[in-house]
């Protein structure tokens, strides 16, 4: 009897040891032990007990990498605003709302963490964002809550869709979340237009190794996927002063690489490009251009050996223009659109290392160490190592700051008017 007791206890203590260990589950009673928000990644429960329509929308990704997104939601305009029907009425579907902005580029690249084992620390991570966006912070005025949260990031959305909209759940809130990964694969379905040739997801490392892409498209058509992940493109893109290589290089040599491969496993002919990537938006053309370079290309016998492989025009699927559509009809389902008109203009927030937390590793230019930022374990939802701070487009990287002001203009100028 004594023993049988003995081993139920240790199953007990097991048990609640692994409950805790999990981020979703410690993420969870994090929240729910702080419904003040009075701790870093808390928020305040009463503040979604009222009428959340006027609040504004949140919008994370790992860094700039999703302001493609935010620039897709700025310009959607597929519905009448009044009635709601089908067709653009030449006023934007998202007119009436403001944004709150949050890339966590103190952690990024986010597609990196698989790779070395650290699935359940991003898993952390992108609750923590999702915290974040949740709560009021100060800081350049009041930021509020949020009433919805667009997961702006391929990466997060395959590792950690799921941890939040259980988390939403258990907290009891009624807030709206919403992925880029199966609003993709919706784009792929409705913008096929007869191609019918194979798919190449252009990932990070982290995505493709989720598979949450040919999953997500095996289930709205046949057409063969092969994927393609960068373990660098989208730090690059970021600004990250570590990649001393080209964005050009960087994406020709990717490519290479990808159709060496392709070639010899004999793979289908390619017609569509996937950006799975929300950085990859900024690079659209140099992704084109490197895959007709290579079309090109001959070897030693004078054969161009991927003439065949690629198609002399590719389609490129942008998940954005869908997960704007997704949020719409969310949003408009639950009957959640602005009612008043949007008071003060959009929010936005960066990441950047803490120097003041005890055993922070910092690199000379005073962003977190490789060591340090991949050698975290989760177990501590409000870790403060990092600090979210205002996103002002003087603090981007000029080469950044550059794609955003050319591709994204509209981004652009709500930051220009950020408080
Ligand atoms: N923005 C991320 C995505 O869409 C990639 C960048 C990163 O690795 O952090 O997957």
């Amino acid at each position: 009897m004594a023993a049988c007791l003995r081993f139920l206890l240790i199953c007990l203590v097991t048990c609640v040891a692994r409950a805790t260990d999990d981020p979703l589950a410690s993420a969870i009673g994090h929240a729910k032990a702080h419904p003040q928000g009075d701790v870093p990644a808390s928020f305040v429960a009463a503040d979604y007990r009222g009428d959340l329509r006027d609040l504004p929308i949140g919008v994370f990704d790992s860094g700039v990498g999703g302001l493609t997104v935010l620039e897709a939601l700025k310009a959607h305009d597929r519905h009448h605003n009044v009635t709601g029907a089908d067709g653009a009425d030449g006023v934007p579907d998202f007119a009436g709302e403001r944004f709150v902005y949050f890339g966590d580029q103190a952690n990024m690249p986010y597609g990196n963490y698989s790779a070395v084992g650290r699935t359940d620390f991003l898993r952390e991570l992108i609750l923590r964002d999702a915290l974040f966006l949740l709560g009021r912070r100060q800081a350049r005025g009041d930021k509020p809550p949020v009433k919805a949260i667009v997961i702006a990031c391929n990466t997060a959305t395959a590792y950690g869709l799921e941890d939040l909209r259980a988390a939403v759940k258990a907290w009891g809130i009624p807030v709206i979340v919403v992925g880029v990964v199966e609003a993709g694969a919706q784009g792929l379905a409705e913008t096929a237009e007869g191609a019918q040739g194979g798919v190449a997801v252009l990932a990070t490392v982290g995505t493709c190794a989720s598979n949450a892409y040919p999953k997500a498209i095996a289930k709205v058509t046949g057409r063969p996927v092969r994927q393609l992940g960068s373990a660098s493109l989208a730090a690059a893109i970021e600004g990250d002063p570590s990649v001393k290589t080209p964005i050009r290089d960087i994406i020709r040599a990717d490519v290479g690489a990808f159709l060496k491969s392709a070639a010899a496993d004999d793979a289908a002919p390619i017609d569509t490009l996937m950006l799975g990537c929300t950085h990859y938006p900024l690079v659209a053309d140099e992704i084109a251009a490197a895959f007709a370079y290579w079309r090109e290309q001959s070897d030693a016998s004078g054969r161009k050996p991927y003439a065949t492989l690629v198609a002399p025009k590719l389609k490129q699927v942008n998940p954005a223009a869908w997960t704007a559509e997704s949020l719409w009809r969310s949003l408009r389902g639950a009957q959640m659109m602005a009612v008043a008109r949007p008071k003060g203009g959009d929010q936005f927030f960066l990441s950047v290392a803490n120097p003041a937390w005890k055993g922070v590793g910092l690199a000379a230019d005073g962003t977190l160490t490789y060591e340090y930022k991949y050698g975290r374990s989760p177990g501590q939802v409000g870790r403060e190592d990092t600090l979210n701070v205002p996103m002002t487009a003087e603090a981007l990287p000029g080469a950044t700051a550059g794609l955003v002001r050319e591709r994204l203009p509209l981004t652009w100028r709500s930051l220009q008017g950020a408080r």
